[in-house]
């Protein structure tokens, strides 16, 4: 019997992260560790699909590490490594990329969406970029892949590109499936819009207790409440969205009753979120900073994870070499 599930996600190196990232992504993940097997890869080569800064790249890499790893990716408890370092997975992906028909990766949404944004960048490898991402899972045999609502399309493709290779080369991976996120959408200051770093609205890791304070005391609360003595709708204010993401030692239904009566008004419950909030960034932080001050801990963290991810990969990619009918590696 096979020991435990593996669940496998891919994270972009795109610089700072923020509470939208923390409460959609990682710290789901976080709460996958020890059940099963969990391989985190950081994807430098989709990375590439767009335009990008090249000197800014591996700095990228460095700072998404510490970040997930301070928000409790412990890399004792799970494999993060950098999709480059295996690239046994081009190599999949030049085979996949033979069973997957272009009508396909023609309808993904991500791509024509992209391919609207960078109008001037059409190209092969961002078409064939979900050929990649089912190359990331399957080269680890992963079951379980949890994404966001965007990433449930690529997973389902990844599911019929697997079907297509059995079917050809006979059982050799198991079909992925998407886990979803159970958190709602977090909503930026704005209370209006998904919390997004293009959009200028996020809360980010490193925001400190000063700037989170500015942030938090101009955002958005429910816009009908005009005057501090109307009552208010906790269940269309933003912040107590926010409250409901930090809830702390706060006696939630207490905050809501007292905003719907006007015994306490948006400054009020400002000020207690932005205590909430801080007590979940300040030690995120520290620790954050502790890692970062100590020498050559990310480049061990990757390394190790690079060898242990390359050892499953070679493995498969053995397996499908012989089941594809090429030769073996010849210098193993
Ligand atoms: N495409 C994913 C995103 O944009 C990142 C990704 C790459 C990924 N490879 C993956 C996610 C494999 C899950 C599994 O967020």
């Amino acid at each position: 019997m096979k020991q435990q599930q593996s669940v496998f996600s891919g994270i972009q190196p795109t610089g700072e992260i923020h509470l939208g990232n923390y409460l959609g992504a990682i710290k789901n993940w976080a709460s996958l560790l020890g059940k099963y097997e969990c391989i985190f890869c950081i994807v430098d080569y989709h990375a590439m699909t767009i335009e990008y800064d090249v000197k800014a790249m591996q700095n990228n890499i460095h700072n998404a590490v510490l970040d997930n790893i301070a928000c409790g990716l412990d890399p004792e408890k799970c494999t993060i490594f950098v999709q480059s370092d295996v690239p046994e997975v081009t190599e999949l992906t030049w085979v996949l990329s033979t069973v997957t028909p272009m009508g396909d990766l023609s309808r993904m949404t991500q791509f024509k969406e992209k391919s609207k944004q960078h109008e001037q960048n059409i190209n092969v490898g961002l078409f064939s970029y979900p050929v990649l991402q089912t190359a990331d899972i399957i080269l680890y045999k992963a079951s379980w892949v949890p994404v966001g609502e965007d990433q449930v399309q690529h997973v389902e493709l990844a599911r019929e590109i697997v079907r297509d290779f059995n079917r050809r080369y006979g059982d050799v991976f198991p079909e992925p499936q998407a886990l979803l996120t159970q958190a709602r959408r977090v909503m930026g200051l704005d209370g209006k819009t998904k919390m997004s770093k293009s959009l200028s609205n996020t809360i980010a890791l490193n925001e400190t207790y000063d700037s989170l304070k500015k942030k938090i005391m101009g955002a958005i609360t429910d816009e009908d409440r005009k005057r501090r003595h109307d009552p208010g709708n906790p269940d269309i204010c933003n912040i107590m969205r926010y409250h409901e993401f930090f809830p702390g030692d706060d006696d939630l239904e207490k905050i809501d009753r007292e905003c719907r009566t006007a015994e306490i008004g948006c400054v009020d419950d400002k000020k207690m979120v932005i205590d909430r909030i801080w007590e979940f960034l300040e030690p995120v932080q520290q620790k954050r900073a502790e890692l970062a001050a100590t020498e050559g801990y990310v480049e061990g963290v990757l390394q190790e994870g690079a060898l242990r991810a390359r050892k499953i990969a070679q493995d498969t990619m053995a397996e499908v070499r012989e089941a594809c009918g090429l030769r073996k590696y010849p210098l193993r």
